[in-house]
Protein backbone atom coordinates (compact mmCIF):
# COMPACT_ATOMS: atom_id res chain seq x y z
CA UNK A 1 0.00 0.00 0.00
CA UNK A 2 1.15 3.46 -0.79
CA UNK A 3 1.48 6.40 2.01
CA UNK A 4 -1.56 8.15 0.32
CA UNK A 5 -3.47 4.72 0.25
CA UNK A 6 -2.27 4.36 4.01
CA UNK A 7 -4.24 8.08 4.58
CA UNK A 8 -6.92 7.44 2.50
CA UNK A 9 -7.82 4.10 4.45
CA UNK A 10 -7.33 5.36 8.12
CA UNK A 11 -10.03 8.34 6.85
CA UNK A 12 -12.46 5.95 5.07
CA UNK A 13 -12.47 4.03 8.15
CA UNK A 14 -13.17 7.10 10.57
CA UNK A 15 -15.89 8.59 7.87
CA UNK A 16 -17.57 5.08 8.24
CA UNK A 17 -18.01 5.72 12.16
CA UNK A 18 -19.59 9.35 12.31
CA UNK A 19 -21.52 11.65 10.23
CA UNK A 20 -19.91 14.73 11.77
CA UNK A 21 -17.41 16.48 9.37
CA UNK A 22 -14.75 18.05 11.55
CA UNK A 23 -13.62 21.32 10.34
CA UNK A 24 -11.15 22.06 13.23
CA UNK A 25 -8.32 19.75 14.27
CA UNK A 26 -6.23 19.34 17.64
CA UNK A 27 -3.55 17.34 18.90
CA UNK A 28 -3.46 17.38 22.90
CA UNK A 29 0.14 16.92 23.90
CA UNK A 30 1.84 15.39 27.10
CA UNK A 31 0.22 15.97 30.40
CA UNK A 32 -2.67 18.00 28.57
CA UNK A 33 -5.00 15.15 27.88
CA UNK A 34 -7.50 17.00 30.20
CA UNK A 35 -9.72 18.77 27.60
CA UNK A 36 -10.78 16.00 26.02
CA UNK A 37 -13.35 16.44 28.90
CA UNK A 38 -14.83 19.39 27.14
CA UNK A 39 -15.77 17.68 24.07
CA UNK A 40 -19.10 16.48 23.43
CA UNK A 41 -17.75 13.29 21.95
CA UNK A 42 -20.13 11.23 19.58
CA UNK A 43 -17.37 8.57 18.63
CA UNK A 44 -13.84 8.20 20.41
CA UNK A 45 -11.94 5.53 18.60
CA UNK A 46 -8.75 4.07 20.13
CA UNK A 47 -5.48 4.91 17.75
CA UNK A 48 -5.09 1.33 17.99
CA UNK A 49 -8.31 0.38 15.82
CA UNK A 50 -7.77 2.84 13.40
CA UNK A 51 -5.65 1.12 10.13
CA UNK A 52 -2.36 2.59 9.76
CA UNK A 53 -2.08 4.32 12.68
CA UNK A 54 1.15 3.59 15.41
CA UNK A 55 0.15 3.37 18.79
CA UNK A 56 1.25 5.87 20.92
CA UNK A 57 4.01 4.19 23.74
CA UNK A 58 4.46 7.44 26.13
CA UNK A 59 2.74 7.96 29.78
CA UNK A 60 0.70 10.59 29.85
CA UNK A 61 -0.68 10.21 26.08
CA UNK A 62 -4.06 8.91 26.05
CA UNK A 63 -3.77 7.48 22.54
CA UNK A 64 -7.51 8.01 21.36
CA UNK A 65 -9.35 10.22 18.37
CA UNK A 66 -12.23 12.08 19.55
CA UNK A 67 -15.09 13.60 16.56
CA UNK A 68 -17.67 15.37 18.53
CA UNK A 69 -18.36 19.26 18.84
CA UNK A 70 -16.70 22.09 20.99
CA UNK A 71 -19.06 25.14 22.02
CA UNK A 72 -20.94 23.52 18.47
CA UNK A 73 -17.86 23.38 16.55
CA UNK A 74 -17.17 20.15 14.67
CA UNK A 75 -13.67 18.86 15.98
CA UNK A 76 -11.53 15.90 15.85
CA UNK A 77 -9.35 16.27 18.62
CA UNK A 78 -5.96 13.63 18.56
CA UNK A 79 -5.59 12.78 21.91
CA UNK A 80 -2.35 11.82 22.05
CA UNK A 81 0.28 11.30 19.31
CA UNK A 82 3.40 9.35 18.15
CA UNK A 83 6.87 10.64 18.17
CA UNK A 84 9.94 10.37 16.13
CA UNK A 85 11.49 9.10 19.16
CA UNK A 86 9.60 6.09 19.62
CA UNK A 87 11.41 4.69 16.46
CA UNK A 88 8.08 5.46 14.15
CA UNK A 89 8.76 6.71 11.06
CA UNK A 90 8.16 10.74 9.72
CA UNK A 91 5.29 8.85 7.53
CA UNK A 92 3.53 7.20 11.08
CA UNK A 93 4.47 10.76 12.73
CA UNK A 94 2.33 12.87 10.63
CA UNK A 95 -0.12 10.48 9.01
CA UNK A 96 -3.05 10.95 11.89
CA UNK A 97 -2.63 14.97 10.53
CA UNK A 98 -3.16 13.81 7.11
CA UNK A 99 -6.17 12.04 7.85
CA UNK A 100 -7.44 14.69 9.41
CA UNK A 101 -6.88 16.55 6.20
CA UNK A 102 -9.38 14.51 4.58
CA UNK A 103 -11.84 14.14 7.42
CA UNK A 104 -12.36 17.73 5.98
CA UNK A 105 -10.33 19.52 9.03
CA UNK A 106 -9.33 23.18 7.72
CA UNK A 107 -7.44 24.17 11.05
CA UNK A 108 -5.23 22.92 13.10
CA UNK A 109 -3.96 23.59 16.56
CA UNK A 110 -1.08 21.21 17.99
CA UNK A 111 -0.21 21.57 21.23
CA UNK A 112 3.00 20.48 23.52
CA UNK A 113 4.69 20.09 26.54
CA UNK A 114 7.89 22.47 26.23
CA UNK A 115 11.00 23.53 28.15
CA UNK A 116 11.09 27.29 27.97
CA UNK A 117 14.45 28.57 27.39
CA UNK A 118 13.92 32.24 28.08
CA UNK A 119 14.29 33.86 31.79
CA UNK A 120 11.41 35.50 33.01
CA UNK A 121 9.21 31.92 31.50
CA UNK A 122 7.47 30.69 34.29
CA UNK A 123 6.63 26.74 33.77
CA UNK A 124 2.51 26.77 33.60
CA UNK A 125 3.29 29.45 31.17
CA UNK A 126 1.26 29.09 27.92
CA UNK A 127 3.33 30.32 24.84
CA UNK A 128 1.41 31.46 21.18
CA UNK A 129 4.11 29.46 18.66
CA UNK A 130 5.16 32.14 16.38
CA UNK A 131 7.05 29.78 14.39
CA UNK A 132 9.50 27.08 14.80
CA UNK A 133 13.19 26.08 13.97
CA UNK A 134 13.27 22.45 12.86
CA UNK A 135 16.86 20.68 14.20
CA UNK A 136 15.13 17.02 14.49
CA UNK A 137 17.39 15.74 11.56
CA UNK A 138 14.42 14.61 9.70
CA UNK A 139 11.43 16.11 7.74
CA UNK A 140 8.44 14.24 6.90
CA UNK A 141 8.49 15.53 3.51
CA UNK A 142 11.60 13.54 2.52
CA UNK A 143 10.80 11.10 -0.16
CA UNK A 144 8.70 10.64 -2.66
CA UNK A 145 6.10 13.51 -2.42
CA UNK A 146 2.99 12.85 -2.67
CA UNK A 147 1.56 14.85 -5.04
CA UNK A 148 -2.28 14.61 -3.75
CA UNK A 149 -1.32 15.97 -0.62
CA UNK A 150 0.71 19.13 -1.56
CA UNK A 151 3.88 20.40 -3.43
CA UNK A 152 7.26 19.08 -3.99
CA UNK A 153 8.54 22.81 -2.22
CA UNK A 154 6.10 24.13 0.18
CA UNK A 155 6.51 27.72 1.62
CA UNK A 156 6.78 27.89 5.10
CA UNK A 157 6.14 31.82 5.83
CA UNK A 158 3.81 32.01 8.64
CA UNK A 159 3.41 28.64 8.85
CA UNK A 160 1.52 29.08 12.22
CA UNK A 161 -0.78 31.48 10.94
CA UNK A 162 -1.25 35.24 12.20
CA UNK A 163 -4.97 35.03 11.85
CA UNK A 164 -4.95 31.64 14.62
CA UNK A 165 -2.51 33.29 16.29
CA UNK A 166 -4.62 36.63 16.88
CA UNK A 167 -7.63 34.68 18.23
CA UNK A 168 -5.00 32.77 20.72
CA UNK A 169 -4.39 36.40 21.71
CA UNK A 170 -8.19 37.33 22.16
CA UNK A 171 -8.92 34.22 24.10
CA UNK A 172 -6.20 34.67 26.30
CA UNK A 173 -7.44 38.39 26.63
CA UNK A 174 -11.26 36.37 27.26
CA UNK A 175 -10.22 34.40 29.67
CA UNK A 176 -8.06 37.05 31.51
CA UNK A 177 -4.94 35.18 31.62
CA UNK A 178 -1.25 36.19 30.54
CA UNK A 179 0.59 34.34 28.16
CA UNK A 180 4.11 34.14 26.11
CA UNK A 181 4.87 34.27 22.60
CA UNK A 182 8.06 32.68 20.98
CA UNK A 183 9.75 30.12 18.80
CA UNK A 184 9.35 26.24 19.55
CA UNK A 185 12.52 24.51 18.22
CA UNK A 186 11.72 20.72 17.30
CA UNK A 187 14.42 17.85 18.30
CA UNK A 188 14.23 14.41 17.84
CA UNK A 189 14.85 13.42 21.83
CA UNK A 190 14.70 11.28 23.55
CA UNK A 191 17.47 13.10 25.67
CA UNK A 192 16.32 16.36 27.03
CA UNK A 193 18.97 18.79 25.80
CA UNK A 194 22.46 19.37 27.51
CA UNK A 195 22.89 23.13 29.10
CA UNK A 196 25.01 23.79 26.26
CA UNK A 197 22.22 22.58 23.19
CA UNK A 198 20.37 24.76 25.69
CA UNK A 199 22.29 27.69 24.99
CA UNK A 200 23.24 26.81 20.82
CA UNK A 201 18.99 26.74 20.93
CA UNK A 202 18.72 29.79 22.57
CA UNK A 203 21.45 31.47 19.63
CA UNK A 204 19.96 30.91 17.13
CA UNK A 205 16.36 32.01 18.32
CA UNK A 206 14.65 29.09 19.90
CA UNK A 207 12.26 30.46 22.66
CA UNK A 208 11.20 26.71 23.69
CA UNK A 209 12.15 23.08 22.97
CA UNK A 210 10.70 20.05 22.72
CA UNK A 211 10.24 16.56 20.39
CA UNK A 212 7.25 17.22 18.54
CA UNK A 213 5.24 19.43 17.02
CA UNK A 214 7.30 20.01 13.75
CA UNK A 215 6.71 17.61 11.66
CA UNK A 216 2.62 17.97 12.15
CA UNK A 217 2.84 21.67 11.43
CA UNK A 218 5.12 20.77 8.22
CA UNK A 219 2.74 18.22 6.96
CA UNK A 220 -0.32 20.06 7.63
CA UNK A 221 0.95 23.06 5.60
CA UNK A 222 1.92 20.90 3.15
CA UNK A 223 -1.37 20.11 2.51
CA UNK A 224 -2.82 23.57 2.76
CA UNK A 225 -4.31 22.91 6.63
CA UNK A 226 -3.95 26.28 8.74
CA UNK A 227 -1.84 25.94 12.00
CA UNK A 228 -1.45 27.26 14.82
CA UNK A 229 0.13 26.02 18.06
CA UNK A 230 0.68 26.33 21.80
CA UNK A 231 3.30 25.25 24.05
CA UNK A 232 2.97 25.03 27.73
CA UNK A 233 5.99 25.44 29.59
CA UNK A 234 6.71 22.81 31.67
CA UNK A 235 9.70 23.20 32.65
CA UNK A 236 12.70 25.66 32.51
CA UNK A 237 15.25 24.36 30.10
CA UNK A 238 18.43 22.39 30.93
CA UNK A 239 21.19 24.32 33.13
CA UNK A 240 18.71 26.97 33.77
CA UNK A 241 17.98 25.68 37.93
CA UNK A 242 20.83 23.83 38.44
CA UNK A 243 18.40 20.87 38.53
CA UNK A 244 18.23 17.91 36.69
CA UNK A 245 14.85 17.04 33.83
CA UNK A 246 12.17 14.78 34.41
CA UNK A 247 8.90 13.19 32.72
CA UNK A 248 7.27 13.66 35.75
CA UNK A 249 7.81 17.08 36.37
CA UNK A 250 6.42 17.87 32.71
CA UNK A 251 3.34 15.54 33.43
CA UNK A 252 2.86 17.33 36.84
CA UNK A 253 3.06 21.09 35.49
CA UNK A 254 0.93 19.84 32.61
CA UNK A 255 -1.97 18.69 35.42
CA UNK A 256 -1.22 22.14 37.17
CA UNK A 257 -2.55 24.19 34.08
CA UNK A 258 -5.45 22.55 32.95
CA UNK A 259 -7.88 24.79 34.00
CA UNK A 260 -6.32 27.70 32.02
CA UNK A 261 -5.57 25.15 29.28
CA UNK A 262 -9.08 23.72 28.88
CA UNK A 263 -10.16 27.39 29.47
CA UNK A 264 -8.47 28.78 26.45
CA UNK A 265 -8.89 26.12 24.22
CA UNK A 266 -13.00 26.09 25.07
CA UNK A 267 -12.89 29.92 24.07
CA UNK A 268 -10.53 29.67 21.09
CA UNK A 269 -12.11 26.75 19.02
CA UNK A 270 -15.60 28.37 18.28
CA UNK A 271 -13.40 31.52 17.28
CA UNK A 272 -11.95 29.14 14.57
CA UNK A 273 -15.59 27.82 12.92
N1 LIG B 1 13.20 19.70 26.45
C1 LIG B 1 12.65 18.97 25.44
N2 LIG B 1 11.38 18.56 25.46
C2 LIG B 1 10.63 18.91 26.51
C3 LIG B 1 11.13 19.67 27.58
C4 LIG B 1 12.50 20.08 27.54
O1 LIG B 1 13.02 20.76 28.44
N3 LIG B 1 10.11 19.83 28.46
C5 LIG B 1 9.03 19.21 27.93
N4 LIG B 1 9.33 18.67 26.75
Amino acid sequence: MTPYQKIIEAAQFVLSKTKIKPTVGLVLGSGLGAFAAQVQVEVSIPFDQIPNFAKPTVEGHGGNLLIGHVGGTPCAVLQGRVHYYEGHSMEQVVLPIRMLGFLGVKKLILTNAAGGLVQGMTPGDLMIIKDHINIMGANPLIGKNITELGPRFPDMTDLYSKDIREKMMQSFKAINENFQVGVYCGLSGPTYETPSEVEYIRRIGGDAVGMSTVPEAIAARHMGIEVGGISCITNLAAGMTGLALSHSEVTETGKMVEKKFVALLTDLIPRLA
